[in-house]
């Protein structure tokens, strides 16, 4: 069963169809890459699956159940977290209660009790500080706990955003550009990072990323988007080799890491090394159950490129 799927999307803005029937599934455990040049329609797919935006056809589905029409906060409360491509947090207040805030929907009391200030709700509040400390800790931002976040460098609140994603605890996470405003030294600790995460959290990931090495470095799998419409799909290597995602990059604004995706000419691109039924080296292959609530999520079996096509082609 997919944690995601979208089929057949279309969404138009007047005379513009942003997106054009793009079929996309993110499988259990996966970390799943999202691509495409400025203005491909990345962040409008977010939109559309998160219920921001109503698609004009096509349907989106969560472990099954067609959602296509729940509103953000359903679609939130079932388990879909998402961050935002410019970080929505409050700039006033510290970091610590940026988390608080986050987890508020998920907080299990009402205002009144909260006014009434019974103990059950300041066991709970005890909790929740506990939690957000947590996350600050998994994501090496603990020194920050107590800073108003408005001076803080992008690349942190990028990150921060990313615990206020976690904070409502997702089953399945939608990045958008989460390595934005970083240095390369910051994205490859964001890789290390969101790898921790799905090992300690069992999180499924959805990543709108322009950062070719961060892309394959964590993603299982890869679509490509150009002018709304699916260009190609694969594992990241076969992806990044593409010669019509190459030239979708050029022809547009290339990311800076693009140039690395330059297979040098004595060796072959790594989609033709492999053999068909060659195991995918999947990122994925060290899966543990989730610490924090100790609910096991199983591991799937190791699919072959073939099995997987066969797999994707049949849930289709
Ligand atoms: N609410 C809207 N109204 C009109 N047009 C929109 C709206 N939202 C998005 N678009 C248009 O849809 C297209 C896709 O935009 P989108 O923001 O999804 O691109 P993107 O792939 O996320 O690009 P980037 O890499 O620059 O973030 C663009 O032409 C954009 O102007
Ligand atoms: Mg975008």
């Amino acid at each position: 069963m997919s944690v995601l799927e979208v089929r057949d999307l279309t969404i138009k803005f007047g005379g513009l169809t942003a997106i054009d029937g793009l079929n996309l599934r993110v499988d259990e455990w996966e970390i799943v890459g999202l691509m495409g040049p400025n203005g491909a329609g990345k962040t409008t797919a977010f939109n559309c699956i998160t219920g921001f935006y109503k698609p004009t056809h096509g349907t989106v589905y969560y472990r099954d159940r067609e959602v296509t029409k729940l509103p953000p906060h359903r679609k939130a409360a079932l388990g879909i977290g998402r961050t935002f491509q410019n970080v929505g947090m409050v700039k006033s207040e510290t970091a610590l209660e940026n988390l608080l805030t986050a987890q508020h929907t998920r907080a299990g009391y009402g205002s009144l009790q909260a006014i009434a200030g019974v103990s059950t709700v300041r066991q709970r509040e005890k909790e929740l500080t506990a939690h957000a400390e947590a996350i600050l800790d998994l994501l090496g931002l603990a020194d920050i706990r107590d800073r108003r976040i408005g001076a803080l460098p992008y690349g942190t609140l990028k990150l921060l955003e990313l615990g206020c994603a976690l904070a409502t605890d997702p089953d399945v996470l939608l990045l958008d550009e989460p390595s934005s405003g970083m240095g390369p030294e910051e994205s490859d600790q964001l890789g290390e990072r969101l790898l921790n995460l799905r090992q300690e959290l069992g999180v499924t990931m959805l990543l709108i990323e322009h950062h070719v090495p961060l892309v394959t470095a964590v993603c299982d799998y890869v679509y490509v988007l150009n002018f709304g419409k699916l260009l190609a799909e694969g594992d990241p290597d076969h992806v990044r080799n593409h010669p019509e995602v190459v030239a979708a990059y050029l022809g547009g604004e290339a990311p800076d890491a693009l140039a690395q995706t330059e297979t040098p000419e004595d060796e072959p691109p790594a989609d033709e090394i492999a053999p068909a039924d060659a195991p995918v080296q999947r990122k994925s292959a060290a899966r543990a159950p989730r610490k924090a609530t100790g609910a096991t999520k199983k591991a799937p079996a190791k699919k072959t490129p073939a099995k997987r096509a066969a797999a994707r082609k049949e849930a289709s």
